[in-house]
């Protein structure tokens, strides 16, 4: 697949089958994601991937926690955000809302309970950093993130970034056996995507370049 297909045609997938995915795919995937840059090379991303009974272990713990404490499914902004970035979030997500609707389910119960079990994905991988880095090193686990997305998709695998599972850190830790000094900053559903559910006709819209690009030449 050439990148450009592979850009414009990755997505998010919030439904998978049950098809197992190959180890050895998945090495391919954190391989071609560990190509991505990072400051001064530190490549500062640890990985955990999780599978089979383990994943189900981890699921219902996360379940559990998430009914206990049911932190919302919001940008995490610490100020109220400009218009046009709520109106996008709105916007991006009336068409999910509404189909799930249907089903009488909320988006917020949809994505808090559907995050917390990966959307029932095989494999959930959990991309953490040493605390001793600076916050600008999250900068180098989004280039990461955004290499090991396009690398699935190119492998004809689906994935769905799950940033939800880091309000529920010190469960991972403890379930995982992860260190106190590593944060679990985002986890990633691996899978094969249904295609035979009306979630995986889902897709969100992009603004043009004039929503977020100044020139000044
Ligand atoms: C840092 C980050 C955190 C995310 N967290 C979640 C999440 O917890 N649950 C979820 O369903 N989707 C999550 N997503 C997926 C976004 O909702 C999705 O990328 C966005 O709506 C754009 O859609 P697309 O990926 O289909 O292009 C996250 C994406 C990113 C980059």
């Amino acid at each position: 697949m050439d990148l450009e297909t592979a850009i414009e045609n990755r997505k998010s997938y919030r439904a998978f089958s049950s098809r197992p995915v190959d180890q050895e795919l998945v090495e391919e995937i954190l391989r071609r994601a560990g190509r991505a840059p990072s400051a001064l090379n530190v490549q500062p991303w640890e990985v955990t991937v999780v599978m089979g009974e383990e994943l189900e272990r981890l699921t219902r713990r996360l379940l559990r926690a998430y009914r206990e404490r049911s932190v919302a499914c919001t940008p995490g902004a610490v100020r109220p955000l400009p218009a046009r970035f709520q109106k996008r979030r709105r916007d991006s997500f009336r068409p999910l809302a509404r189909l799930l609707d249907r089903e009488h389910l909320t988006l917020d119960a949809f994505v808090g309970e559907g995050s917390c079990r990966f959307y029932g994905a095989p494999v959930a991988i959990l991309i953490c950093m040493d605390e001793a880095f600076s916050k600008e090193r999250y900068l180098c686990i989004g280039a990461f993130l955004g290499y090991l997305v396009l690398s699935a998709h190119d492998l004809g695998l689906a994935t769905c970034p799950v940033g939800l599972i880091s309000a529920y850190e010190e469960d991972i830790r403890e379930q995982l056996n992860i260190p106190e000094a590593k944060r679990v900053v985002i986890g990633v559903a691996i899978g094969y995507g249904d295609e035979s559910s009306p979630l995986s006709q889902f897709s969100t819209p992009r603004d043009p370049l004039e929503g977020y690009v100044r020139w000044f030449m």
